[in-house]
């Protein structure tokens, strides 16, 4: 899969500027500040549906402007496609929102996000294996839904249950005692039926998917760091199999917990407290690798979901590559550059075009960016 054109209409420093690229390495090359990351940004939000730093939509728009648009051709073995999305801020008798669109047809997220497929290495994500669980379930989930639509909705949904159900506790915690229990058992049994049901099927499809990462993970993490074996698992709440037996097991989990899910007035059983774990002989990465460790325990982790992604959906990713390699010691810098399949196509950034490994550069059209534009 590659990118033939984007094209920016009033997102972040850019009014408009249209793209065309090649199919292999692009050099964005420019100042800080000169606009670099922005284009990167762009793509990411067209192919996944969401910047990787922004806090929220208004401030992508271009400052002063109330519609952003982001467009681009995609490529695919089969076809084509026109992708297109706006960014609508709030402004009198207009709806705030994104509107998303296909070939030129108003369509809903989920059937645009996941068109382009990317796999992105953003300075931002360095802590990633090191942060609180919530960063890296959100990064599993949203790989798992590049390949897979139903794990979008699906999440969507047990985020809803979540809610009900975290509600229902804390009224059966004020209330209190049996008798309220027993007044609200049909609404609690519903509530718990969706919940388990759900948490098999999301927590079945997050552990497969590291199961299929994890050999390629390992592989990747021997380029990076040869004395130390990095291994990667989905620690979950139970060890089952299928989806079905992993909503089983959830049940039992829900019986056993459920004094203390109403007296903390929280739901303790699912996914939704369930890890991705990097371990080295058995130690958690977070607990002692540097800095430069966790860069390349990512970097490992980006490589294995790009051979994952291609393994399961025939398309070779994009590879979004902000500023990682001038952070990279030259030995590291060559491992990733070497890792990187020969017919990927690589949108990568640099301050000054002496960051950029020599052999990337050889093949690369280098891209000059300027404030506002790109030359
Ligand atoms: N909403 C916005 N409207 C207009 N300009 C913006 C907006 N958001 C950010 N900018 C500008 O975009 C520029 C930052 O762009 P970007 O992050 O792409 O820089 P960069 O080239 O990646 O720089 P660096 O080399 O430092 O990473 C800044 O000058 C910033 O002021
Ligand atoms: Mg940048």
């Amino acid at each position: 899969m590659r990118l033939r054109e984007i094209s920016l209409e009033d997102f972040r420093s850019y009014t408009h500027t249209n793209l065309t690229l090649t199919a292999g390495v692009t050099a964005f090359v420019g100042a800080n500040g000169a606009g670099k990351t922005n284009i990167l940004e762009a793509v990411h939000l067209l192919s996944r549906g969401e910047s990787m730093r922004a806090n929220g939509d208004a401030d992508m728009l271009r400052w002063g402007a109330s519609v952003a648009h982001i467009q681009a051709l995609v490529a695919r073995a089969e076809a084509e496609r026109r992708v297109e999305v706006v960014l609508i801020g709030s402004s009198p008798g207009r709806r705030r929102g994104r509107r998303w669109l296909l070939d030129g047809a108003g369509k809903r997220a989920d059937d645009v996000v996941g068109e382009a497929v990317v796999v992105a290495f953003f300075p931002e994500e360095v802590q990633l294996l090191g942060e609180a669980p919530g960063a890296r379930r959100r990064y599993l989930d949203a790989m798992v839904n590049q390949v897979d639509r139903r794990h979008r909705a699906e999440t969507r949904e047990y985020q809803r249950v979540l809610e009900h159900r975290n509600a229902l506790l804390r009224t059966l915690r004020e209330e209190g005692g049996p008798a309220a229990e027993t007044a609200r058992s049909g609404e609690l049994a519903f509530w718990n039926e969706a919940l388990c049901r759900l948490a098999g099927s999301i927590a079945e499809r997050r552990a497969r998917t590291v199961d299929e990462l994890r050999e390629a993970f390992q592989e990747a993490s021997r380029r990076f760091t040869k004395d130390l074996p990095l291994d990667i698992a989905y620690a979950a709440q139970t060890d089952a199999g299928s989806a079905a037996e992993r909503a089983a097991e959830y049940e039992r989990l829900v019986v056993e917990k459920g004094e203390r899910e109403v007296w903390q007035a929280t739901t303790l059983i699912g996914p939704h407290r369930e890890d991705l774990a990097v371990r080295a002989e058995g130690r958690e990465l977070g607990s002692f690798a540097s800095r430069g460790e966790h860069r390349s325990a990512v970097l490992a982790l980006k490589l294995a979901e790009a051979a994952w992604i291609r393994h399961r959906s025939g398309e070779l990713p994009v590879f979004l590559l902000d500023d990682v390699l001038s952070e990279l010691d030259p030995r590291r810098r060559d491992a990733l550059v070497e890792a990187l399949p020969n017919d990927a196509q690589v949108l990568v950034t640099a301050a000054f075009a002496a960051g950029i490994p020599p052999r990337l550069l050889r093949d690369a059209a280098v891209r000059e960016v300027m404030p506002g534009r790109v030359a």
